[in-house]
């Protein structure tokens, strides 16, 4: 079994982080996004990884490196332009050859290892696997029409979806894809379309199995995306403290202090992970917050939040929740006449003020 992760893109609902920054680059809990995928394949003994880049793969190609430090042996597959995720299939089958394989699109994040698929997958000989998720919100995704516990057909971002699963972005499949993938004509956004190869398997008559995924699954498209994912991956880490808490501090719940991170009279309420020589003083930090390395949070108060390195709140006044702030962004308190805000906002910024 070999895999297939994809990161490139463009991030467009991210930006302006994405703007300097490729979105499966972003920490979660202070680790990128794409490290979650490769420890899940080590996790469930694949070795063979192809990672899909854009043109400008080189960032990602420097911050994962040959795969060694997962046990992993990781090639490089560029994508000249966004053709769409069956394009991707298609310009790896030199790759995957007559392989099986794990299709992760390297944005997803979920819970518990892949290893349950691998084996429903080979236990029930279909030609391709899809992990189904229950979702709100089902236009957005993938969506299957289900009878009798079989899929019947599948659609791409339907107006009037047929159930309410998504298709999500971890697929098995043996080499039938690469039929399907080199049959299908680009949809009408000029994509490539997977859920056009699925239904081109049923149409065909291949079998397609399923697994409903019943914990929790996220693709980390939006803003709002990421901050669930950061508050789920820090329910269930692993809490340490390396760093130092001085006596006037109060850190309780799950909270990781990586080393040479500094508390000073600040209260800590878990789950949080503070990142390395980073300085919290006098300040509140509150639930599902990840906080980088060589940030300085001083007088101010953050919950539910993400602050990428070398961030800076300085004496804020209000509580700042629900918030992304990329890598050097600073927020501190505006001082002299007038009373005034002032902004110096990158392109694509949202700032909401109370
Ligand atoms: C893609 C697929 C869609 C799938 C989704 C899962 O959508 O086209 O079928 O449900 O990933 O994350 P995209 O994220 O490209 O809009």
């Amino acid at each position: 079994m070999k895999a297939l992760i994809t990161a490139g893109g463009k991030g467009t609902r991210l930006r302006p982080l994405t703007h300097t920054q490729n979105k499966h680059l972003l920490p979660i809990a202070n680790k990128p996004i794409l490290h979650y995928a490769l420890e899940k394949m080590a996790h469930a003994g694949i070795t063979e990884v192809g990672i899909i880049t854009n043109q400008e793969g080189e960032e990602v190609k420097s911050a994962i490196g040959t795969g060694e430090q997962w046990g992993l042996h990781i090639v490089y597959i560029p994508q000249e332009a966004p053709l769409g995720l069956a394009h991707v299939v298609k310009i790896s089958q030199d790759f995957i050859g007559d392989d099986p394989f794990i299709f992760y699109l390297g944005d997803n994040m979920v819970v518990g290892d892949l290893k349950k698929f691998i084996d429903v997958f080979e236990k029930d000989g279909s030609n391709c696997h899809l992990t189904l998720s229950k979702v709100k919100d089902p236009e957005r995704f993938g969506v299957p029409e289900l009878r009798n516990n079989r899929i019947i057909s599948i659609e791409e971002k339907p107006q009037n979806p047929k159930s309410e699963f998504a298709v999500t972005g971890i697929y098995l499949y043996d080499s039938t894809i690469f039929k399907a993938v080199n049959s299908i004509k680009p949809s009408a956004r000029g994509e490539l379309e997977i859920s056009d190869a699925h239904q081109y398997l049923l149409d065909n008559g291949y079998k397609i199995s399923y697994s409903e995924i019943t914990g929790w699954w996220k693709d980390t498209g939006k803003p709002e995306d990421v901050l669930e994912a950061n508050r789920l991956i820090l329910e269930h880490m692993e809490a340490y403290q390396k760093g130092m808490i001085d006596a006037a501090s109060n850190v309780t719940g799950n909270v990781v202090v990586e080393e040479g991170a500094n508390i000073i009279n600040s209260v800590v309420r878990g789950p949080v992970v503070i990142g390395k020589n980073t300085i919290i003083e006098n300040s509140f930090i509150g639930p599902f917050t990840s906080i980088g390395h060589n940030c300085t949070i001083r007088n101010s108060e953050v919950e539910f939040s993400i602050v990428l390195d070398r961030g800076e709140i300085l004496d804020v006044g209000v509580r700042i929740e629900g918030s992304l702030l990329g890598t050097s962004a600073r927020i501190v308190s505006s001082i002299g006449r007038p009373r005034s805000n002032r902004f110096v906002v990158g392109d694509q910024s949202l700032i909401e003020i109370r």
